[in-house]
């Protein structure tokens, strides 16, 4: 394996110098160099806020803390890694931000690619056409209902295809809910060494053993993370790229330099202290036990598939609808969002999910009505 940082990403952002502000030499004194406005806020209850300057644009305690978090929850003890730290952090705006940016850092527009193994998250394919950049797609392995991703056959793509330079695996998939084994995602990184290999983390800590702290090994992994899920901050939008420090150095040059706002950047660094990630955890416990709940309610109704499809590693479970009966998936997807107020999603038209309605994993109280609205309507709909 020869990996050479510089055959991937675009010339241009591989040589661009990051934009540099007075305030990255000087913090202090009387500030009178970035047009801001001194008089503060013109709302009332924002006066005495800092709110009138311009972001720190690093978050550098923020990195630390969630580096830090990740070593010590690392479950890759075995492999005698070198520790993650800030410099292997560049945040965006929701990890969406993130995955624009690393297609913008890498396809050159309508010539290089991306490879997505579908049934996925659509936000891949979505920022590639927005950048010109094609999309080229390689299935989960679906018959066996493990939706784990077919390492063997992506290599042979890769092997015929030198123009794709990212390979995007979500794990927890979504909308499968399976976590991808480390050993299928570990050969691919070990056998191509001609692109970067996204995992996509964003249910990461309903489960565990997130890869972050392989970056340091595999300088082709990127993975990928962010605040809208386990730690319930979808509205701050704060994602993160986890990577080698010197791709993470690109990405932090390429990116908008007050990109994440001084409101999210606080409440972000809340997030990451101590009591607060022992809370994030207990939640994503809890959460577990009611996604249980809830499996074990839906499947035990007629025309409810048993089982699930994929697997339980994220925060919502993907059902089956008689057999694959997607017009029935339909229907009862309008009828509860329409009649009972309550909204799911209809996934049936996804590869292998034929029938498929994911269930976003709900607050006690709303698990118990969407129980009872979800046979309800059942039985009115085929009696
Ligand atoms: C797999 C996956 N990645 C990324 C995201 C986007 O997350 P964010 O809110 O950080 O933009 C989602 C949101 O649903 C997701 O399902």
């Amino acid at each position: 394996m020869v990996f050479n940082l510089e055959k991937i990403i675009r010339p241009k952002i591989y040589n661009l110098e990051a934009y540099r502000c007075a305030r990255d030499d000087f913090k202090e004194g009387i500030l009178l160099d970035a047009n801001e406005n001194a008089y503060g806020p013109t709302q009332i209850e924002l006066q005495g806020t800092n709110l009138h300057r311009y972001p720190d644009p690093h978050q550098i305690e923020f990195k630390k803390a969630m580096a830090s978090y990740r070593n010590k929850t690392s479950v890759f003890r075995s492999y005698d890694l070198v520790p993650l730290t800030d410099e292997n952090f560049c945040l965006g705006v929701g990890s969406d931000e993130s995955i624009d940016a690393i297609i913008r850092a890498s396809c050159v527009p309508s010539k290089e690619k991306i490879l997505v193994l579908p049934p996925t998250y659509s936000m891949y394919s979505v920022c590639a056409n927005i950048n010109d950049v094609d999309v080229v797609t390689c299935p989960l392995i679906t018959e066996d209902n493990s939706f784990q991703i077919d390492a063997t056959e992506i290599l042979n793509i890769l092997a015929n295809d030198p123009l794709i330079k990212l390979v995007f695996i979500t794990s927890p998939g979504n909308p499968t809910g399976a976590k991808i084994e480390i050993d299928r995602i570990e050969y691919l990184l070990k056998n191509w060494d001609q692109g970067l290999v996204i995992v996509d983390e964003a249910y990461i800590d309903f489960s565990g053993g997130s890869t972050a702290p392989l970056v340091t090994k595999y300088p082709n992994l990127v993975t990928l993370q962010t605040l809208s899920k386990s730690f319930g901050l979808a509205g701050i939008r704060l994602g993160m790229t986890i990577a080698t420090k010197k791709l993470s150095k690109i990405l932090n040059a390429m990116k908008a330099p007050y990109n994440i706002s001084t409101v999210t950047s606080d409440m972000a660094l809340k997030a990451v202290q101590n009591h607060n990630l022992e809370k994030m955890e207990q939640n994503a416990q809890i959460l577990n036990k009611e996604k249980l709940r809830l499996l074990n309610a839906l499947t035990s109704l007629k025309y409810v598939d048993n089982g699930y499809i994929g697997g339980l590693d994220a925060n919502f479970i993907l059902l089956r609808i008689n057999n694959g009966d997607n017009d029935l998936a339909k229907k009862l997807y309008t009828e509860l969002a329409i009649k009972s107020g309550v909204v799911i999603r209809f996934r049936g038209n996804e590869l292998g999910c034929a029938g498929g309605l994911r269930v976003t994993i709900g607050t006690k109280e709303e698990n118990d009505i969407l129980i009872k609205e979800f046979g309800r309507k059942l039985e009115e709909l085929v009696g």
